[in-house]
């Protein structure tokens, strides 16, 4: 059997390295061999964005780069698929696996299904309802299209249900990511949070007082990371953010944030930057990898965020977190389900007052039914199994 797997963006690679390793595993144990070809579309393609990952998390060097690079959604997507077709076609391919919500995933779910091959999407039936957001359109394409759909949880499986989606499509194999936060968790907590803070720090900042070194010791620092549009593209909103970070949070304690590109262009653009890098407690880092982010993760009092893995993630190491949207297409993470974080949006006033309060929790880690680590082993399984 021939597969190939696709990734575009940093939330695609730590999906896909368990998965490429339970095939190996799946090889090892003799039956049918599977032929794995890794393709990348070279959407992120920064070093730190994209290279770190790939090494840090043990990760192939990818067989095909599409290099599709930055761009318009319909230039990404357009010349993803473009790319892509000629892969299936070399490549005949059995099955195409896609993972997560990111143009890749969309893009090559269309391609896949148009040259007739299979197609298994990781992390089916997440729905925030909010199509204003790029991902939600990704994801109800990918799962239309999509033979196998591989779910995080059962309220994702309720979603498909409710589409009217055939229950033979349907298979609840738990949360890829925590096989790798599983996996990885012991390098990371041997990790010292002052040496990751020093090396990431961006240029034009004092460097750490002895005061900043001990709350990171001590686990009293905020971790911050932002870049959905709605937070960043326009100029009242990011302001207003930054400033209830700035004047409330870091008078509190260190602000933590490793900066996303499209937010740093952001802040530059409206003028935010050089304040921010001026303001004592405010710590501007350049993207992590994946193993730094996780131990400041492990250590953070609390954790502001966009990102629905860091979302995932949070709950699992119960760091209290809020989530800076108005809604979630993961709300296993929200308290109301057990979970460890709350929806914010981007109003300050409703971000001050759940700030205040979450200020008080205790960091309480919880585990969503199937987030045991052993995801990737029973997805090679269901894709081996279709059919059959
Ligand atoms: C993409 C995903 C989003 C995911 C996020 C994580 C889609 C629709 N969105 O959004 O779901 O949460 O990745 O990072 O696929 N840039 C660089 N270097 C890079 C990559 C990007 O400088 O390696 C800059 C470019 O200016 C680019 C901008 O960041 O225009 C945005 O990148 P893009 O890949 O278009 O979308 P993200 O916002 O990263």
């Amino acid at each position: 059997m021939k597969i190939i797997s696709v990734v575009g963006a940093r939330p695609n690679f730590m999906k896909i390295a368990p998965f490429i390793r339970a095939i190996k595993e799946h090889n090892a144990n003799g039956g049918e061999q599977i032929d794995h070809v890794l393709v990348h579309t070279g959407q992120h393609y920064d070093d730190k964005m994209s290279k770190a990952f790939f090494e840090a998390l043990d990760i192939p060097e990818a067989d095909i780069n599409l290099g599709v690079g930055s761009g318009s959604h319909a230039e990404q997507v357009g010349k993803t698929m473009m790319e892509f077709e000629k892969v299936v076609r070399q490549e005949n391919p059995d099955w195409v696996v896609v993972v997560g919500d990111v143009n890749a995933t969309c893009a090559c779910s269309i391609t896949a299904k148009k040259e007739h091959v299979k197609c298994a999407h990781i992390e089916a039936g997440l729905r925030s309802r909010d199509m204003t957001m790029p991902e939600e359109i990704n994801r109800l394409v990918t799962d239309r299209l999509s033979d196998l759909l591989l779910t995080p949880d059962r309220l994702s499986d309720a979603n498909l249900r409710q589409e009217g989606v055939a229950e033979e499509r349907i298979r609840f194999v738990g949360n890829i990511m925590i096989d790798t936060l599983e996996a990885q968790r012991s390098k990371a907590e041997q990790l010292d949070p002052c040496r990751i803070v020093r090396e990431g720090m961006l240029e034009g900042q004092e460097a750490l007082t002895a005061a900043q070194e001990q709350a990171l010791l001590e686990s009293r620092v905020a971790v911050m990371t932002m870049h959905r549009p709605s937070n960043v593209d326009e100029r009242e909103v990011l302001t207003g953010i930054i400033d209830f970070l700035m004047d409330e949070v870091a008078a509190d304690m260190p602000l933590v944030w490793p900066v996303h590109p499209r937010t740093m262009n952001q802040m530059k653009s409206f003028g935010l930057w050089d304040k921010a890098l001026a303001c004592e407690n405010f710590i501007l880092l350049h993207p992590l990898g994946y193993h730094d982010l996780l131990r400041l993760n492990l250590g953070a009092r609390i954790m502001l965020t966009d990102s629905g893995g860091l979302q995932e993630e949070s709950c699992v190491l119960g760091t209290p977190c809020l989530t800076l949207r108005w809604n979630t297409e993961r709300p296993v993470t929200l308290r109301e389900h057990g979970g460890a974080s709350v929806l914010v949006g981007n109003s300050v006033e409703k971000i001050r007052e759940e700030y205040r309060e979450t200020l008080a929790m205790e960091r309480r880690p919880t585990r969503p039914e199937l987030w045991d680590g052993k995801t990737a082993g029973r997805i090679v399984e269901a894709i081996v199994g279709y059919g059959l």
